[in-house]
């Protein structure tokens, strides 16, 4: 069906923070993910049918250093250690797509950050 974009800043968040200083962001603004392992970000998103789907999550990383991601469906690792590089700079945003195993109906989408940097900046995912 038609894509839907669920903002991060909607989202349920635990050590991090709604922040809008740097431009590029859709919605009211991004989350910054607390420089520790462990920082996330949890969206409740709904889907008509079980599956196999593409979450596509737009992102910036300031740093040359990967910030990698572990993303849980419904309290289960789905893909671990899922890459997110440099983008060159906070204002540059670009996606990647995380595919993720989903039930019919409403499933919780967790993105746990892996390292002591913490997360990129996250502006919202897709599916
Ligand atoms: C900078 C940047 C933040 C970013 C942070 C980080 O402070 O302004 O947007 O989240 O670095 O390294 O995580």
């Amino acid at each position: 069906g038609t894509p839907v974009d669920y903002q991060a800043e909607d989202a349920t968040i635990d050590r991090g923070a709604v922040e809008s200083n740097h431009a590029g962001f859709t919605g009211t603004g991004f989350v910054n993910y607390d420089n520790v392992a462990g920082s996330s970000v949890e969206w409740t998103v709904d889907v008509p049918a079980a599956g196999t789907y593409d979450v596509v999550v737009r992102y910036a990383n300031g740093t040359t250093a990967n910030r990698p991601l572990d993303f849980s469906v419904n309290g289960s690792i789905s893909a671990s250690g899922v890459g997110f590089g440099g983008t060159g700079a906070w204002p540059n945003w670009t996606t990647r797509a995380v595919k993720v195993t989903l039930a019919a109906g409403a499933n919780k989408i967790k993105a746990v950050a892996t390292t002591t940097n913490g997360g990129p900046n996250i502006d919202k995912i897709t599916l």
